[in-house]
């Protein structure tokens, strides 16, 4: 049976607001589930073994490039195995934790998730990626446009050259206000900000509908 794939890439466990909202969907999700927390079990970053086991036939792979090649073909099996898809990926540094984009480097693979010769297996599935943030983005914020992390990730889960995904994207906002007397006039714009992702996600987890067939 399809499951909702829920991945997890803070390392502030339950403080985080990320992780928060993702828990708005989850109370409001019917259906299976298959959690993947890559801040208490990161996995481990691509290798040469892991490049060049994509092009040699697996009955010449070195141990390494087997190794390599299992751990990846359990995680590319895991993403298409699923029928909507739950991410977590909090701002760090102008991007994206380097958990998650390690996570997506073993599974971006050509002809396997992806394919220059139409759509990708999981095109046009449901995917909520929901991104915290300390600070704001947003049009007139000062920093506008230093968001390097919500179009990547709107370009690799969504573009239809890649995996094409059905992305919806939340991004509580300002989360440093509550912490930084500097930023306490910013507190009603960052407790609006909550307000709104909590409701979309929640809103979200009913209209995802039942998870698709794989
Ligand atoms: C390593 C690190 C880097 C961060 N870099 C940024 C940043 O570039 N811009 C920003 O607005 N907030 C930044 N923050 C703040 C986080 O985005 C903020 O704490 C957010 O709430 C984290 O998501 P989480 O609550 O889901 O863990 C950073 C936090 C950490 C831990």
């Amino acid at each position: 049976m399809s499951y909702l794939l829920h991945i997890d890439s803070s390392a502030r466990g339950e403080a985080s607001v990320s992780r928060q909202v993702a828990q708005s969907f989850r109370d409001q999700w019917q259906g299976p589930v298959v959690h993947r927390d890559l801040a208490a079990a990161p996995v481990p970053h691509l290798t040469a073994a892991g490049v060049t086991a994509r092009d040699i036939d697996p009955a010449r792979h070195t141990p390494e490039q087997a190794k390599a090649q299992a751990l990846q073909d359990e995680l590319i099996e895991e993403f298409l195995g699923a029928g909507a898809y739950l991410f977590t990926v909090p701002m760090y540094n102008l991007s994206m934790p380097s958990a998650f984009k390690a996570w997506l480097d073993q599974i971006l693979v050509t002809d396997r998730t992806f394919t220059h010769a139409g759509p990708s297996p999981a095109a046009g599935r449901p995917a909520l990626l929901i991104s915290a943030r300390g600070g704001s983005y947003g049009p007139g914020a000062p920093r506008e446009g230093f968001d390097y992390l919500v179009p990547t990730l709107e370009a690799v889960l969504g573009h239809e050259d890649l995996l094409g995904l059905d992305v919806t994207t939340v991004t509580p906002e300002l989360t440093m206000a509550p912490h930084a007397p500097a930023l306490a006039a910013l507190l009603p714009l960052h407790e609006a900000s909550m307000t709104s992702a909590h409701t979309h996600a929640r809103t979200l987890a009913t209209t995802f509908g039942a998870p698709r067939a794989a």
